[in-house]
């Protein structure tokens, strides 16, 4: 039996600020984290303590760094076995190898199949927390939210809308009163369970039709503690294609915007090809915008533009967009919000780009208050990284003269490989 309080030893990275407003010096590094009974009691100097806690059994990670647990603020579990499938943009992978695969969870036991193989995959990668599309049918819902009780993780998911029939295929589709009955009742049964959070969420405009947009916007009024999550502005053609669907909207966020369905609890995917006016309303209402930068080199959708929503202070996430996105880890998708970055003119600092990964990504969830950081009072969710976890970082690791430096080969060239360890609540997972 373990003991229920755990001494970590270690390179503890804590966040005393956000990074991309006060700089790296936010970062703090301590030598040891109390955990007890799944929260951080203490984070600071390792003998201070060890004298102070006798009673803890000591785990020491070494020169390993100990970080707050990923968190992956766009997801679509349902599309964990089409990840990496060949050729296509935007609509046409929808059609071609989306629908077909979120087809198979009319099956109940395909979708625990695929929930219970998707989580471990994230933990094996490090993530302790992801925000995750569903598809239409319940089940796929229930599926996600009992493995994630099983793992004791913290996951925010919910059904996929989409009732449109000129846009949806016939095997899936409901409508705009079984998208409200069905998500009104997943979320009666799941929303503050545990360490569950219900998410509305409609696919995006061209798949719904206004009436049910209005419906799951009278859903979100009447719970406006949950989050919604939906898409925005992630291709051109998309766009070119809710204007012929939309004729009266100002733009594309006007197509939710209209329907109740733009909020401070609101998470707009990628959020690429933004109209300022745009960009003006959804930093008024402090909503989400969440950078998905795999999937958009992958789908061939654009650059997002980090540095300037940064500099206005949009509130931004980052995340997958698996299986859109082309990975799991949010190793990879730190290096590729990095190259996207640089392509825009901001070369994104180390801290930056594990801010993103962590507390940015939980702040886009509204939950920064209990994930996301190491630091008192918060769950103890956290993932020891490796350095050094191949011949070829660790080669570049060796001349490093500072911690970023040691980092960011990692950051840039690492996988499942650099995780030495994953802790949700504080027991080990993985490692
Ligand atoms: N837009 C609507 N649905 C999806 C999806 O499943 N993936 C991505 N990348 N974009 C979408
Ligand atoms: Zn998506």
């Amino acid at each position: 039996m373990p003991k229920a309080t755990t001494l970590h030893l270690g390179q503890v990275l804590s966040f005393d600020a956000a990074p991309t407003e006060a700089g790296p010096d936010a970062v703090r590094i301590s030598s040891a984290m109390l955990v007890d009974v799944g929260r951080i009691v203490a984070v600071g100097d390792a003998a201070q303590l060890r004298a102070a806690h006798p009673e803890a059994e000591v785990e020491d990670h070494g020169k390993r760094l100990i970080v707050p647990g990923f968190v992956d603020a766009h997801a679509h579990y349902p599309q964990t076995a089409m990840i990496a499938s060949w050729g296509k943009r935007l609509i046409d992978w929808l059609n071609l190898y989306t629908f077909p695969e979120e087809r198979r969870f009319a099956d109940p036991a395909y979708a625990r199949d695929v929930a219970g193989r998707y989580l471990d995959l994230l933990l094996s990668h490090g993530t302790t927390s992801v925000c995750s599309y569903c598809t239409i049918h319940p089940a796929s819902v229930d599926a996600l939210f009992e493995a994630a009780e099983a793992r004791g993780m913290r996951v925010f998911a919910g059904k996929t809308c989409m009732d449109r029939p000129e846009t949806t295929p016939d095997f899936l589709r409901d409508t705009a009163q079984s998208a409200y009955d069905d998500s009104r009742a997943l979320l009666e049964r799941w929303h503050g369970k545990g360490r569950a959070a219900y998410v509305i969420t409609p696919r995006f405009s061209p798949t719904s039709t206004e009436a049910q947009l209005e419906a799951l916007g009278a859903l979100w009024a009447e719970n406006p503690d949950c989050l919604m999550q939906t898409h925005l502005s992630e291709q051109t053609d998309e766009i070119t294609w809710v204007k012929s669907l939309y004729p009266s909207a100002r733009d594309y966020l006007d197509t939710y915007e209209a329907h109740g369905l733009l909020g401070t609890r609101g998470l707009y995917g990628h959020a690429i090809h933004l109209e300022p006016r745009e960009r003006d309303r959804l930093r008024e209402v402090g909503a989400g915008l969440v950078h998905c930068p795999t999937s958009n080199t992958f789908i061939g959708s654009g650059l997002f533009d980090m540095d300037g929503l940064l500099r206005e202070g949009q509130r931004i996430g980052l995340a997958t967009d698996t299986g859109g996105g082309s990975s799991f880890s949010m190793l990879r998708t730190m290096a590729a919000a990095y190259e996207i970055a640089q392509l825009r003119g901001r070369a994104l600092h180390p801290a930056e780009l594990l801010w993103l990964a962590t507390q940015g990504s939980a702040r886009a969830l509204r939950c920064d208050d209990r994930i996301g950081n190491l630091a008192p009072g918060m769950e103890a969710d956290f993932t020891v990284l490796d350095m050094a976890s191949t011949p070829a970082i660790a080669q570049r690791a060796a001349e490093a003269e500072t911690l970023w430096e040691a980092l960011f080969p990692t950051i840039m060239m690492g996988d499942d490989r650099a995780i030495a360890g994953t802790w949700v609540a504080g027991k080990p997972m993985r490692g």
